[in-house]
C-alpha cells in the first residue's frame, strides 16, 4: 500500500500535478516556487516580460525530435513539413539537424532562403501554385517540385532553365477515418492524381516528353494524426505497385518514393501517438513484399513530419481575465483565444491546461477556458482541473501548440498575432515579436 493509498487527499492536495512527458516537451519542470519551467526558464517570468498571449517554443525539444527521426530512419529523408511553422530561426534548427524542408508558397520559400544556403533540399507543394511563386521556386533552384495537376506541366516546362526534378502527387485511396478536412488520402478531395487513374498515365506521358523535366518519384500525404501505421504500410503497398504500373508502360524506374507526414502527437494525456519505431518497421516490410511481389527495386524513402517535430515543443501563455460562474458552468476567460488557436474550432481539437505561475494545492474546479474573441464558439478547453481560488491575472500555460498554431493563426477582431519565444538552457530570446496595432494599421492604406 502507499502513501497515496492512505491519503487519496494527496493526488490533488499538496502534490504537484503531473505533467505529461507525452504532451510538454521534455525539460519542462517546476521551480522551487512551484512554479512551471521549460528549457530552464519559468513561463511566468515569460509571461512578465513579453507580454501574454505568448507561443513558447523549446529548442531542445525540437532538435530533439528531429534526431529521433534520424534515428529511426536512417535510411530516409527526413523532410520538414514547414506549414506547421516556420521562422527563420526554426528553418536554421531544422537544417542543423540535417533535415530537408518542405514548403508551399513563395512566402515560405523566401523565409527557408533566408536561412538555407541550399535550396536543392528544399521541396515545393501545393495544389495551386501561382505561375509567379513556380517562377521564384524554380528561378531560386529548389530541389524537387512536387507536381498536383496537369497544368502545371507546360508552366513548369516553360520555366525551367535547367534540368528540374518533379515528383507526382497521387492520392492512393487510403481512408484514415480522420476529421473531414485533413483525410488527403482519399481520392474524393481536391489533392493529386487518383491512384491507377488514367489521370495518372496522361500526367506521365506530359512530364516525360518534356525534356527539362525530370520525373524522379511519386509522392502522397494519406491524411494527419494519424497514430496507426499499418496505413503507412498500405499506402507503400499500392504506391510500389503505382511505380510497377508506371515503369510497365513508359520503361521509366522511379526511385524516389515519398510518404508525405501525418504521424499523430498527443496533445492531451492518453492520446494514441505514432511510435517511429514501429513506423519504421511497417514501412520496411511493406518496402520489402511490396518490391518482391512487383520485381521493382527498393526506392528512396522520404518521410514529410510536421507536427511530430514542432508540436510539443510548443506552449502557449495566457492571463486569466475573469472567472464566471454561469448556471453551474465556470467560464474562464483569457486575454487570447480562436485567433492564436483555430485549431479547436477548426478540428474540434482538445486541449489541457495548467496554472503555470504557483503550485495550487488547494481544492480544484471543473473550468472551461473561453477565448476573448467576438464568437460564442471561442472556447479553448473544456473540463479543466483548475484551482477553485483561481484568480484574475494568472497565468494559464496549454501545452503542445507549437504546431499549426502561429501558422494558422489570425487577426481578428483587430488583436495582434502573438510573439513566438525560444526558450533554451534557461535563456528566452524573441524569435518573432507580437503583430502590434500599428502593423495591423499599416496594411490599411485608407
Ligand atoms: C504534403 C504534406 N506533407 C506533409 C504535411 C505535414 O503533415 P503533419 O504536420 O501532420 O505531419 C502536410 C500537412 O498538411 C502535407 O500536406
Amino acid at each position: 500500500m502507499t502513501l497515496l493509498d492512505i491519503f487519496p487527499s494527496l493526488r490533488s492536495g499538496g502534490m504537484l500535478p503531473r505533467l505529461d512527458p507525452a504532451v510538454w516537451p521534455r525539460e519542462t519542470h517546476y521551480d522551487p516556487d512551484g512554479r512551471i519551467t521549460v528549457g530552464g526558464v519559468a513561463l511566468a517570468d515569460i509571461a512578465d516580460q513579453y507580454g501574454t498571449p505568448t507561443y513558447v517554443l523549446d529548442e531542445g525539444e525540437v532538435r530533439e525530435r528531429c534526431r529521433a527521426y534520424r534515428r529511426a530512419f536512417p535510411d530516409a529523408e527526413i523532410i520538414y513539413a514547414g506549414k506547421a511553422l516556420l521562422t527563420r530561426t526554426v528553418a536554421e534548427w531544422i537544417g542543423d539537424e540535417g533535415l530537408s524542408l518542405d514548403v508551399c508558397s513563395a512566402g515560405e520559400l523566401t523565409t527557408a532562403l533566408s536561412s538555407w544556403t541550399d535550396p536543392r533540399r528544399i521541396i515545393l507543394h501545393g495544389n495551386g501554385k501561382p505561375f509567379a511563386e513556380l517562377e521564384t521556386a524554380v528561378n531560386c533552384g529548389v530541389g524537387r517540385i512536387v507536381i498536383d495537376s496537369l497544368t502545371e506541366i507546360p508552366l513548369l516546362a516553360a520555366l525551367a532553365t535547367r534540368p528540374q526534378q518533379v515528383l507526382l502527387r497521387i492520392s492512393p485511396d487510403i481512408d484514415v477515418h480522420g476529421h473531414p478536412a485533413v483525410r488527403t488520402g482519399v481520392t474524393d478531395q481536391k489533392f493529386g492524381f487518383p491512384i491507377g487513374s488514367d489521370l495518372v498515365a496522361e500526367a506521365v506521358e506530359r512530364i516525360v516528353r518534356q525534356f527539362n523535366l525530370d520525373l524522379i518519384g511519386l509522392h502522397c500525404h494519406i491524411g494527419s494524426q494519424i497514430y496507426d501505421p499499418f496505413h503507412y504500410g498500405e499506402a507503400v503497398r499500392r504506391m510500389i505497385g503505382e511505380m510497377a504500373r508506371i515503369q510497365a508502360a513508359f520503361g521509366i524506374t522511379l526511385g524516389d518514393l515519398d510518404l508525405g507526414g501525418g504521424h499523430a502527437v498527443a496533445y492531451r494525456s492518453g492520446d494514441a501517438e505514432m511510435n517511429l519505431a514501429e513506423l519504421a518497421d511497417i514501412i520496411d516490410d511493406g518496402l520489402d513484399a511490396a518490391c518482391a511481389r512487383h520485381g521493382f527495386p527498393r526506392p528512396k524513402i522520404a518521410l514529410e513530419p510536421g507536427r511530430a517535430i514542432v508540436a510539443r515543443a510548443g506552449v502557449t501563455l495566457y492571463h486569466v481575465l475573469s472567472i464566471k460562474h454561469i448556471e453551474g458552468r465556470t467560464f474562464v476567460t483569457v486575454d487570447g483565444g480562436m485567433s492564436d488557436n483555430p485549431r479547436v474550432a477548426l478540428y474540434g481539437a482538445h486541449y489541457e491546461a495548467v496554472v503555470a505561475n504557483r503550485h495550487p494545492t488547494g481544492p480544484q474546479m471543473t473550468a472551461t477556458i473561453a477565448g476573448r474573441y467576438c464568437e460564442a464558439g471561442d472556447i479553448l478547453a473544456t473540463d479543466i482541473r483548475l484551482p477553485a481560488d483561481l484568480r484574475p491575472g494568472e497565468v494559464l500555460a496549454v501545452p503542445c501548440t507549437g504546431a499549426y498554431h502561429h501558422s494558422l493563426a489570425s487577426s481578428y477582431n483587430g488583436v495582434g498575432r502573438p510573439p513566438i519565444v525560444a526558450v533554451n538552457d534557461g535563456q528566452s530570446r524573441e524569435l518573432v515579436r507580437r503583430e502590434t496595432i500599428a502593423d495591423l494599421l499599416a496594411r490599411d492604406v485608407g
